[in-house]
């Protein structure tokens, strides 16, 4: 099934999909034991970083075969993807979908930038997930200003995107205060919207306040500050008690920390 499809299905299950970010096979396979664990389909996200750090090539090829061995539905994803270019080499090595990330540029100049990377994704049958507000940036305050109804209606007629992230008070990385989610303005945009919204900045959020986004419209759950914290966080725990030199023998260790990291979170968002 086309993520596309996928996504479709579970907007109208009222139900969504965890999208984790990996960023080693150590994070890959954390992800995989917990889908599997809990049967859930996944999309595994890579940002640009995370493109140069493993190599394109490389990540397609160890997130395909890992999704196989594992036997578990999952979709390759460009997170945040910051121009056509990027785009362009992603498509090619077989990514299913693509977010185009312009939500710094006005209005229109983001919707020619969104609609250019539509137009190249059709070709190859890919969903576009593309950004309209200010979600705040790794280290950025939130602003207060959400989405808008309106220009989430005029952004999604104009692009023809199929996956929308919005501005409705989360993060990237970690809160300062505590998250707050505008859930009523989540409600009218899914009320007069036909797209898949996305939650960015899951990270830090409690699972009782992901659930209430989910119930009111939110289909796509992007989850990845945790998964990196969790695992480094873990392998320093154990490297400060162990002269272990082996690797393999230690990095189980914290790849399992990453995995009832998401067991907890699939649990919940599914
Ligand atoms: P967090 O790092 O806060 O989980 O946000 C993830 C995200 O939005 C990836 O696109
Ligand atoms: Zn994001
Ligand atoms: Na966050």
């Amino acid at each position: 099934m086309t993520l596309q499809e996928k996504l479709k299905e579970y907007q109208l299950k009222h139900e969504a999909i965890l999208a984790t970010n990996f960023y080693n096979l150590e994070t890959l396979q954390g992800i995989l034991l917990a889908a599997s664990e809990c049967n859930s389909p996944v999309i595994l996200q890579l940002t640009r970083s995370s493109i140069e750090y493993i190599g394109l090539k490389e990540a397609v090829v160890l997130a395909r075969q890992a999704l196989d061995s594992f036997k578990i539905e999952g979709w390759i994803h460009l997170d945040h993807g910051d121009s056509l270019e990027l785009v362009k080499k992603c498509l090619t090595q077989g990514f299913d979908s693509v977010m185009i990330d312009a939500s710094n540029e006005p209005f229109d100049k983001n919707v020619e930038i969104t609609s250019r990377v539509v137009e190249e994704a059709s070709k190859h049958g890919a969903n576009v997930e593309a950004e309209l507000g200010y979600i705040a940036k790794l280290g950025q305050e939130q602003s207060g200003v959400y989405t808008t109804v309106e220009e989430a209606t005029n952004f999604v007629k104009q692009t023809g995107i199929n996956a929308l992230a919005i501005a409705i008070g989360s993060s990237h990385g970690f809160y300062k205060s505590a998250p707050n989610l505008n859930i009523e303005r989540l409600k009218e945009i899914h009320a007069a919207v036909d797209t898949i919204l996305v939650l960015h900045g899951s990270s830090g959020i409690p699972d009782s306040m992901l659930q209430e986004a989910i119930r009111n419209g939110i289909t796509k759950v992007n989850l990845a500050t945790d998964i990196k914290n969790t695992f480094m966080k873990a392998l320093k725990q154990i490297l400060f008690n162990t002269d272990e030199i082996d690797l393999r023998k230690v990095f189980p260790k914290a790849t399992a920390q990453v995995v009832d990291l998401l067991v907890d979170k699939f649990k919940a968002t599914c």
